[in-house]
């Protein structure tokens, strides 16, 4: 028999993304609370601009110039200096096939977002992974891996699982130690959650210097995660070194005209974010009074958090006690933490009933 072509090594070698479940496993569909989405859904103006969008029967703006524009409005950069991607995934995956290949080390932390290996792993390049600071990024462990192979370095600020989130000042040591010819993609999926006077300062880096990539998503705080658009910026030689690999079209005309009213839209995302900030701090405080059942919830700056379970009550069973409430959450042994859930901000409602369900479950185990 004739031999099948093969994959490149490398390519097998990848472990393909596990996405957040919609459903139990007897199929009920659940309140999703595993993939951070936003629970508030879309802004209505972006909603209304959908109907608005060019005709489906032609191509969308290879440039998404007025999305653009939009986002280098709303945040005082440079649109030239803002490439897109069809969610900010391509661009993570875009950048490490700009910088790295056989051969080169891509550095990120243990307990980051699992599309970096696929990232790293996918341009044949060698993944290098740093220890965590109880299961935060540590910026020590991070430089102490810096070799003259490296070519990226990804964090997350917020970091997905963890929520855990770097200051202003750790992320300009972090930069200010790598070698200038390292990339530091700044992943900042849920930095709208963050409260603006703690802002990390990446967006500032990223206009300054030559080696910053900074990324974000209207998949998280816009309510657009199923209209799979993101962008990211930097200097122009890397903007442009993405715009040459990505995929010409590659912002529906539905995501750009979507986009651009969300992007516009400025009170919905306030009322997002106040809305998670409250409801992830009563949430974490009633976690925190489960302490004696070996529950404890890490500190969050984004629209999850995670819970490290110690007690009689083990993080599987309460994945699999929330869903017979009606829950999707993220148990996550695939990811090395098979100790912990992470739980999406849902409703005020919703995270009562959850803190409840988890109190019942761990009293009846007392
Ligand atoms: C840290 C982080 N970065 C990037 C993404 C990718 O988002 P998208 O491709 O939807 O923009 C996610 C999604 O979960 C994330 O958690």
């Amino acid at each position: 028999m004739a031999n099948p072509p093969t994959p490149k090594s490398w390519i097998s070698a990848i472990h393909a993304y596990v996405p957040g479940k919609s459903a139990g496993a007897d199929g009920r569909v659940l309140i999703k609370l595993s993939a951070n989405e936003n629970p508030l859904g879309t802004s209505a103006k972006a909603l209304a601009a959908r109907a608005e969008a060019a005709a489906p029967s032609r191509y969308p703006d290879p440039d998404s110039k007025a999305l653009r524009a939009a986002i280098g409005q709303a945040h005082g950069l440079d649109p030239a200096r803002i490439v897109m991607g069809t969610g900010s995934d391509e661009l993570l995956n875009l950048a490490a096939q700009a910088y790295a290949g056989l051969g080169d080390e891509v550095i990120y932390v243990r307990y980051g977002f699992s599309v970096y290996d696929i990232a790293a792993r996918r341009c044949g390049a060698t993944p290098v992974v740093a220890p965590d600071a109880d299961y935060g990024t540590d910026v020590d462990a991070l430089l102490a891996l810096v070799s003259d192979k490296t070519r990226v370095v990804f964090i997350a600020n917020p970091n997905n699982p963890t929520g855990s989130f770097l200051p202003k000042g750790e992320i300009a040591r972090l930069h200010a130690a790598l070698p200038s010819d390292v990339l530091l993609v700044i992943d900042q999926a849920y930095a709208e959650y963050v409260a603006p006077q703690d802002d990390d300062g990446a967006l500032a880096l990223a206009e300054a210097h030559d080696n910053v990539l900074v990324t974000r998503t209207f998949s998280k705080i816009y309510g657009l995660a199923g209209e799979r658009v993101g962008w990211g910026t930097g200097a122009a030689g890397i903007v442009d070194a993405l715009n040459r690999i990505r995929g010409p079209f590659n912002v529906t005309n539905s995501a750009q005209a979507m986009a651009e009213a969300a992007v516009n839209d400025r009170a919905f995302v306030e009322s997002a974010r106040l809305h998670n900030a409250e409801t992830r701090a009563r949430f974490v405080a009633e976690l925190e009074a489960l302490g004696n059942h070996g529950l404890r919830p890490l500190p969050s700056e984004a629209n999850f958090v995670l819970i490290l379970f110690a007690g009689k009550l083990s993080a599987e069973a309460a994945y699999n006690g929330l869903a017979e409430r009606g829950y999707i959450t993220r148990w996550l042994p695939n990811q090395g933490l098979p100790q912990t859930l992470r739980i999406t901000i849902g409703t005020a409602e919703q995270m009562a009933d959850i803190a409840l369900g988890l109190r019942e479950m761990a009293e009846q185990l007392k």
